[in-house]
């Protein structure tokens, strides 16, 4: 492909938040990073250009049929003022296996890093060196070609977008209470639950509002066969603690192949933290804190970081997991994963990549 970067430098520079009001994707840096593709030419045209709107016809096929994947990674300022990227060359990958799965041509990933190294080098201010915080980069393809035909575009546009980041949940580090919900389903083997594209999203909002409606953060799915087995929460992967052993639904084609999810399992092997990677139904959790041997929930994700679970209610039942505070091995993760984060702790797996 053509791998020669324009650089396109902002004449204006907007403010950059103060780090109490980041929330969660409210805020966009000066610059972007796009790349086109046609069946012709391939993917080209690779370029930063300042923040801005970009025109698509109404016919573009994202618009109608939702052919389209996106990724979402974070980059972090050390107390040295050096930046660092969490396991971008992972999302790269999973990039490509969304794409696979959308019949979106494949990518380069290795000069997709380098491209968008050079993008968060450009806006290096607005990495936010707050404790909690971090700059969110989103990386996305959408199909353009404006043709109505159920088919896979012969046009695309892929993006990267950064946003400077707090916590993703109101909460905090605090306990989240999630809704399991019994009637909507996210995914079914064979179909897209294991991609991060769009619809996946969008058929969960209905579930998400009625489980924020009832006073909950976000909703806790089962399978989509039998409802029985546990998937994962609505922005993150959920591991369990469950008489000293950490449970986490095995990667079973309708779940996410979360980047968090695959750090923390190696943070608990490299420990010697008992793990197991396999099937959970709702009534083995259910009897589990009936018997007293729930000790910790938490979820995973690039958004939620280590977010512990402090209720769930299932079917009219409330379990309040460890008193709805966060557990000591929670706590342990989350500190350990962003001190590697953020560079203040050594990162024996190779996991960070400096930003010059
Ligand atoms: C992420 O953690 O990066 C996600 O993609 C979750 C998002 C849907 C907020």
């Amino acid at each position: 492909m053509d791998r020669s970067l324009e650089i396109v430098i902002s004449e204006e520079k907007k403010s950059i938040p103060e780090p109490d009001k980041l929330g969660f994707g409210k805020y966009y840096t000066d610059h972007m990073f796009i790349l086109d593709y046609t069946t012709e030419k391939g993917w080209h045209e690779p370029r930063i250009v300042p923040y801005q709107p970009i025109t698509l016809d109404p016919a573009a096929k994202v618009f109608h049929y939702g052919q389209t994947v996106f990724e979402g990674l974070k980059a972090y300022r050390t107390q040295e003022n050096r930046i660092l990227l969490f396991r971008p060359d992972m999302n790269m990958k999973r990039l490509n296996r969304s794409n696979d799965r959308l019949s979106i041509p494949p990518l380069d990933g290795e000069f997709l890093i380098e491209a968008l190294k050079k993008l968060v080098s450009i806006d290096k201010e607005w990495v936010p060196a707050a404790e909690g915080t971090s700059l969110y980069i989103r990386p996305f393809v959408i199909a353009t070609e404006p043709t109505l035909g159920v088919n896979p575009s012969n046009h695309y546009k892929f993006m990267i977008i950064m946003s400077p980041v707090g916590s993703y949940y109101e909460e905090g580090i605090h306990p989240v209470k999630i809704y399991v919900e019994d009637h909507y389903v996210r995914a079914v083997p064979g179909g897209t639950g294991a991609a991060k594209t769009a619809g996946n999203y969008a058929a969960g909002l209905k579930a998400q509002e009625g489980a924020t409606d009832k006073g909950y953060s976000q909703v806790l799915w089962l399978d989509g066969v039998e409802r029985k087995y546990i998937e994962e929460v609505g922005s993150m992967n959920v591991f369990f603690k469950i008489n000293g052993e950490v449970i986490t639904p095995a990667l079973n084609g309708s779940i996410l192949d979360g980047i968090t999810r695959d750090s923390v399992l190696q943070l608990l092997r490299h420990w010697g933290v008992p793990v197991s990677e396999r099937r959970i139904s709702i009534e083995e959790l259910q009897q589990a804190y009936e018997n007293g041997t729930l000790e910790e929930a938490f979820g995973t994700g690039t958004a939620a970081v280590i977010s512990p679970v402090g209720e769930l209610f299932w079917q009219g039942q409330k379990m309040v997991i460890n008193n709805g505070e966060t557990g000591e091995l929670s706590k342990k993760l989350y500190d350990s994963l962003t001190s590697i984060q953020n560079g203040t702790q050594p990162d024996p797996f190779g996991w960070t990549i400096p930003v010059e």
